[in-house]
């Protein structure tokens, strides 16, 4: 790997997976409100749920999103906006619906129709919404960022992947029962991730301990994709101490 600048994260360490939620949830709000056209990277999973239900909250206690233009990390192949287990339907039911975001704001890569086409529309789509401005970002337990599995090129763009065995097994969950987790998905690539202004990385729970650690503890490495995150100079890590005890920054 040629010689690159390597950067540590602002770590913050709290004591719960809510108080996880509610500090990653402040920085988002003030950073929709300080922003005349705030463009957010948005993730799924069970850890963001609580953030979105914080948002929503503060929406209803009056906080517009109506100035936000938003970019999800991925979506399975395969699967229509519609679908219980797509990612469109999640931020549809957690997110989109609970505020005032403009129609067509929140973006969610198309699962259907040519990956090739839909890759490059989306990352210009981004382009044209002046890049993101805070990324929103989760851990897989294998070191996935986005659905970008281990082996992932550092400077990979938006482009459709083969999902690990082990990412299948993890969201199996999330789909309603005797549905096959897709094989596919399309996802940004780790460059796009690491051209957002700034990223803040949720973590909770010990399993994610291992994951946290191979990402920041030694050089980076394609085996573990979040190692990537040692090359952004504005990475804000916030996680729980179950997730942080094997941290030593
Ligand atoms: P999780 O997913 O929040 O459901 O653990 C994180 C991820 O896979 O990025």
């Amino acid at each position: 790997m040629t010689q690159r600048a390597l950067y540590r994260p602002a770590l913050q360490v709290l004591e719960s997976p809510e108080a996880v939620a509610a500090e990653v949830a402040q920085r988002i709000l003030r950073f929709v409100e300080t922003r005349a056209r705030p463009v957010l990277g948005l993730a799924t999973g069970r850890t963001p749920l609580a953030v979105y239900a914080r948002l929503a909250a503060a929406h209803r206690a009056g906080t517009s999103f109506a100035a936000v233009e938003s970019f999800n990390l991925d979506e399975y192949f395969g699967l229509g906006p519609a679908h219980l287990g797509a990612f469109a339907c999640y931020m549809q039911r957690h997110f989109f619906e609970q505020v005032d975001m403009l129609a067509g704001h929140g973006h969610v890569p198309s699962g259907l129709g040519d990956p090739a086409l839909e890759a490059r529309a989306y990352e210009a789509t981004i382009a044209e919404a002046g890049g993101i401005g805070l990324q929103l970002l989760g851990i897989g337990l294998n070191g996935h960022i986005g659905f970008n599995e281990p082996g992932s090129d550092f400077d990979s763009r938006t482009r459709i992947v083969t999902l690990d065995e082990s990412t299948r097994r993890a969201n199996a969950k999330d789909f309603p029962e005797g549905t096959e987790v897709p094989r596919e998905a399309i996802t940004m690539g780790i460059g796009t991730i690491l051209e957002a202004q700034r990223i803040v990385l949720v973590a909770t729970g010990e399993a994610k301990s291992e994951a946290l650690h191979a990402a920041f503890h030694g050089p980076p490495s394609r085996g573990c994709p979040a190692s990537a995150l040692q090359l952004h100079p504005c990475v804000e890590l916030v996680c729980d101490v179950g997730a942080a005890h094997r941290l030593c920054l």
